[in-house]
């Protein structure tokens, strides 16, 4: 599904270029559930910016199931990541003064579907990420593991093609971590949700089917 051949990127100019992605060549087949690891500063976010259609200033080849979605402008290429991809963060990143709810509805809004349609796939997907009784608490009123439990249900309420995760146990503890990492899996082996996620955790990275390690640019394994 994804396929990067000698992506390389820099910040910076002439003399002061400063090489982030050194010439990343790989592939991620839809269905897996891939950790990215790496020390800080290796190019872990630059690399999933790059993944996902939010970053196109580098040199090399992007293609999307065979497609080179870069070439696209801004407007189409917003459209696609919208339909494509869906984000998780460290921070989740929710709206305040929204319920969880509606932040989970938010992205549907402008999906064209009824308001009957969006409450019955709102209403299930807060039940599949384990929080269908707190639809109408605002993210106050919930625990870090249920903030992220919200954002989870709001990446995939679009049917993203696939989800990247930067860091989404970084504020969370030991147990609550596990829980979200067990969701993650869960989605991704009995939805076949293709999943990215950078980690500096060992432990989070073994619930992944599969471990890419970045070092200063390059994958080395
Ligand atoms: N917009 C930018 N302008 C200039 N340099 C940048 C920019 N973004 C990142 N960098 C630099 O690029 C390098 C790679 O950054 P990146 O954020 O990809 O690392 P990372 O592996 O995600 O690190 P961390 O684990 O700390 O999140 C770092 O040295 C960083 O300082
Ligand atoms: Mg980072």
């Amino acid at each position: 599904m994804i396929q990067l051949e000698k992506v390389k990127k820099y910040y910076g100019q002439d003399d002061n270029k400063l090489w982030v992605l050194k010439d990343i060549s790989l592939k991620i087949q839809e269905g897996e559930f891939t950790a990215i690891m790496g020390p800080s500063g290796s190019g872990k976010s630059s690399l999933m910016n790059t993944i996902s259609f939010l970053d196109g200033d580098f040199s090399g080849d992007y293609f999307f199931n065979g497609e080179q979605v870069y070439q696209y402008d801004d407007k189409k290429l917003s459209l696609i990541r919208n339909s494509t991809v869906g984000f998780v963060f460290q921070s989740f990143n929710l709206i305040e003064n929204y319920t969880a709810y509606e932040n989970v509805e938010l992205p549907l809004l402008y999906s064209g579907c009824t308001h009957k349609e969006v409450r019955l796939q709102v209403t299930e997907m807060l039940e599949k990420v384990g929080i269908g009784d707190k639809g109408n608490n605002l993210p106050k009123q919930l625990s870090g593991g249920q903030q992220q439990r919200v954002a989870i249900a709001r990446a995939l309420i679009n049917q993203p093609k696939f989800i990247v995760a930067d860091e989404p146990t970084g504020a969370l503890d030991t147990k609550t971590s596990d829980e979200i990492l067990t969701l993650f899996k869960q989605l991704n082996e009995e939805n076949g949700v293709t999943i990215l996620m950078v980690t500096h955790d060992q432990e989070a990275a073994n619930y992944c089917s599969r471990v890419i390690d970045v070092r200063d640019g390059l994958v080395v394994g």
